[in-house]
């Protein structure tokens, strides 16, 4: 195992591997020893098991989040003149796969949550408006019981991007089940991760489940026939397998998540903006982020002290210049746009030890003249 490069690196991959790396390499011998390495055993039992969790019908595997949201977004007939209502502040592929379909997509402003502002959502609807895509942003649920109220009424889909969500609860239920669809994530950086990339899709309908099921497998109805073009994007039998070995951990490691969390927002809250939890909201920390004055130097005051702070995402998704056609108006969301330049990411995982955590306090603290 190689040293990390910081005191307290932003993650550290090999050191949560380590305590399982056992099972996990049975797991691989597992699947190497029964010949079956695309679409066999493990990937139907780990979508099986990863239903269960999140509460939903059904499961379908793919080749990474990405995929899931572009998948799905096919699988709902989206194309040019469609537009989707989502939001700057999230990973690109929130927007990439909606514009890879040839629809559009359309910016709403945030909460100081840094999630969907549920009462920026009618203004934004035209009669292209044909879904409503959400993201579970730092694993904290986004306000869905009033964007599924306006879904409804407004006669549009809502498709979750929980990529960075596995496992947190809205009223006691868990992100996943709320839309027609839900996309996670489970590249190393997530919660729940398999050893490369990896991406799941949930949802209660049987018949969409089965196109999605096709749509990753070349658009194939059976070994013979292609009913529509589509991608090769499966997960892998190897990446299942040991994907079922870590399920099973996901709540305590989320148990241990929150914990981390709880103590920085007890002792930055006088320095910084905390994370702190809305009603009815169970956050999943795959980011911890903080609002900072000074952010910059902030950061570099952190990776001076040997701290692994990053920022998640320096640029707002329509400052992209892949967006640079949608020729989206930064005036109207003002509040991402303040709060972009205030958010950072500190280190928080399971295994961040208790003199490492209070080496990042220690600084932030130290920063502020506290
Ligand atoms: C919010 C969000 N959406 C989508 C994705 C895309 O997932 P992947 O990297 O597995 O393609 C990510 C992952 O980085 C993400 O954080």
């Amino acid at each position: 195992m190689t040293a990390p490069k910081y005191a307290v690196p932003y993650v550290n991959l090999p050191e949560q591997t380590a305590a399982i790396k056992r099972e996990l390499l049975a797991s691989v011998e597992r699947v190497l020893d029964g010949g079956r390495y695309i679409l066999g055993p493990e990937v139907s039992e780990f979508e099986r098991e990863f239903a269960a969790y999140c509460g939903s019908k059904l499961a379908v595997s793919v080749a990474n989040g990405t995929c899931a949201l572009h998948l799905v977004f096919r699988a709902l007939g989206l194309g040019p003149g469609d537009e989707v209502i989502t939001v700057p502040n999230s990973f690109i592929a929130s927007s990439s796969s909606i514009a890879l379909t040839g629809a559009v997509p359309v910016f709403v402003d945030v909460g100081e949550d840094l999630n969907m502002d549920p009462a920026r959502i009618e203004a934004a609807i035209t009669p292209r408006t044909k879904a409503i895509l959400p993201v579970h942003l730092t694993g904290r649920p986004a306000p869905m019981t009033d964007i599924l109220e306006i879904a409804k009424r407004r006669n549009l889909f809502v498709v979750e991007d929980a990529a960075q969500a596995v496992g947190a609860t809205l009223d006691g239920k868990r992100v996943g089940g709320f839309g027609r669809a839900a996309c996670f994530s489970l590249h190393p950086l997530k919660n729940l991760h398999a050893f490369g990339d990896g991406g799941m899709v949930t949802t209660d309908d049987a018949e969409f489940a089965a196109q999605l099921g096709r749509g990753r497998n070349h658009g194939l109805r059976n070994r013979v026939e292609c009913e529509a073009w589509s991608f090769n994007c499966r997960l892998d039998e190897i990446q299942a397998a040991m994907l079922r070995v870590q399920l099973p951990r996901l709540d305590e490691q989320t148990r241990e998540r929150r914990r981390l969390a709880k103590i920085y927002n007890d002792r930055l809250r006088d320095v910084v903006g905390v994370p702190d939890e809305g009603p009815g909201e169970s956050c999943v920390y795959q980011t911890y982020v903080v609002l900072a004055d000074r952010r910059d130097d902030l950061q570099q005051h952190l990776i001076a002290g040997g701290v692994e702070a990053l920022v998640h995402y320096p640029l707002l998704i329509p400052e992209q210049p892949a967006a640079e056609s949608l020729g989206c108006d930064l005036g109207k969301l003002p509040v991402a746009v303040r709060l972009v330049k205030k958010i950072l990411s500190l280190p928080l995982y399971p295994g961040l030890a208790e003199p490492q955590q209070n080496r990042v306090i220690t600084l932030v603290r130290s920063f502020y003249g506290r």
